[in-house]
Parts: C-alpha cells; structure tokens; sequence
C-alpha cells in the first residue's frame, strides 16, 4: 500500500484506539447495517473476512452474529489496531483471528468468503486491482459487503471541521476519488470499477444513519481524529488551542444537548463473486 497510508494507520497517534469506545457507539448503526447484509449474504458461505477490521468491533459483531459455523477473520494493516482487536475478543471471550496484511495484496487462501467491510475498503492505491484480489478471496459463490463514506458535501459532520481549521492548519483538502476517507464517493464509478474487477450483481446503494456521540466527548474526538487530529500532532499547545477555539464553534451544529449527532451518508455496496 502506499506508505502514506501505511504511516497513517500505524502512526504513533492510534486516535482509533484512543477513542475506540466512542468510535464503537458512534459507528453502531452502520455496525447493524453491516451485520444484517453480511447475514443475508452468509447462508452456504463457511467464511468471513473483515477487511479494514481496525479495532476489531464489526469483526466481534459478525463473530457473535454468525455463531460458530462460521468462521470469522480480521485484516487489517494496522499493528496498533489488531492489538487492540485482539484484546476486544479476547476480552469477549471468544476466539477470532487477526491477520495483519495489505488487503489489495494479501493471498486469503481458496474461497468462497463473504468480504464484509465498514470504512476499511476506502485507502487502497489501485482499486480495480485491490477488488480483483478480493473477488478471488471470495470466490467461487462469495460475496462483498461494505460501507464506505459519500461525498465530502453530503458529509458536512466530516468536513467542518478541516474547513474551519485551513487557514490554521496545513490541513489536506479531501479529495474525492483518491485513497482516503472519500475514496469511493462516487457510487457509479464504484459501481463500474467492481463490474470491472469482476463482481458480478453489483449494487451500490445510499443509505443514512444519525450516529450520536457524547458531547464530552467531542474536544478529544476534533483534537484527535481526521485530517485536523493528525495535522495537530506535534503542534506546540498554543497552535492546539486556536485550532480548537476555531473549530469547536464550527461543529456546535451539530452538538445537540449532551449528545453530538450527525447523519452518516454512506454507500453499501452489495456484490457477487
Ligand atoms: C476508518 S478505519 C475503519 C476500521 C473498522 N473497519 C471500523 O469500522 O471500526 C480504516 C481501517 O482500514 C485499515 N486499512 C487501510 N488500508 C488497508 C489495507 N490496504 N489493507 C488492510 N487494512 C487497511 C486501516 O488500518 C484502518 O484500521
């Protein structure tokens, strides 16, 4: 994978596993979502591959959903990530693996897998051949199940922040379209990317949950998480504070009594292989 990423996910920050319970409550709606479509998908599929699994909180769901018969696994990139996931199941007292791999690359052994994703599909640097390499894990008679961000613009929760901080910051304009948060914003051109990498009955469907997180939460999570968290590590705490007395008016939209809320606008895409 390309090392931006690779230094990304591994960096010395780990804001996912730093907020991984708020991560975890927040994200539950697309958790359930995941969940239900990998089950329908699942009957006559012995296996499962979370891709992207990062803390390891849909891998569990899965595990706990599916039951026994089915065997659950974990991949992700992210040292820092499979640890605290291995910790997650172990501490659930139930026996998952945890691979750490690149997987546009990584050889998953003979099929048929279901490939579940939540906001793990999203970073790889040549897509049509990341999801070529997917089908084989999946294939013969598997499937592909993820959910992955829409566009920046039906996203105000995940941009505000960073529009407000720019002139503060040297804070990277999303592009959508490139590896990253909005790498598969487009639904259509996803759409014909997967025809191409050989996904057959390929649908790409919007789908929108509210995800709410404490309020007392959300100085950690615009300090920690995003293009904003990661262009504030290592700045002095004089530059942390004007970044966040600049920031937090710009997510006060969203603060809604104790609670921060916000309208997740997601594509699930739904594939055979
Ligand atoms: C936004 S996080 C989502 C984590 C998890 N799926 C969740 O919803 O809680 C994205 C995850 O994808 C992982 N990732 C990015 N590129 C990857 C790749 N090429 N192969 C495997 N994992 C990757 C990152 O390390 C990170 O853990």
């Amino acid at each position: 994978m390309g090392t931006e990423q690779a230094a990304q996910w591994n960096g010395p920050g780990g804001a996912w596993v730093r907020l991984q319970d708020v991560l975890d409550a927040m994200y539950v709606p697309l958790e359930e979502l995941l969940v239900d479509r990998v089950a329908d998908a699942a009957p006559g599929v012995p296996s499962v591959v979370d891709v992207g699994c990062g803390t390891g909180a849909t891998t569990l769901a899965l595990a706990r959903r599916l039951g026994p018969g089915t065997a659950v696994t974990g991949v992700d990139v992210s040292e820092p990530m499979l640890t605290a996931a291995r910790e997650r199941v172990s501490r659930a007292g139930l026996e998952v693996p945890f691979v750490a791999a690149d997987a546009q690359r990584h050889d998953f052994g003979p099929g048929p897998r279901v490939v579940a994703s939540r906001f793990g599909v999203m970073f790889f640097d040549d897509p049509p051949a990341a999801f070529a390499n997917l089908r084989a894990a999946a294939s013969p008679g598997g499937a592909l199940r993820a959910i992955v961000w829409r566009a920046p613009g039906e996203n105000p929760f995940m941009t505000a922040a960073p529009e407000a901080a720019a002139g503060l910051l040297d804070v990277p304009v999303p592009v959508p379209g490139a590896p990253g948060q909005f790498g598969l914003a487009d639904g259509e051109r996803t759409a014909t990317m997967l025809r191409g990498a050989g996904w057959g009955e390929v649908t790409v469907e919007p789908v929108d949950r509210e995800c709410t997180f404490p309020a007392s939460e959300l100085e950690a999570y615009l300090t920690l998480m995003g293009p904003v968290g990661r262009a504030l590590a290592g700045q002095d705490e004089a530059t942390r504070a004007r970044v966040a007395d600049r920031v937090r008016p710009a997510l006060a939209p969203f603060v809604r009594g104790d609670e921060v809320a916000f309208t997740a606008a997601c594509w699930l895409i739904a594939a055979r292989a």
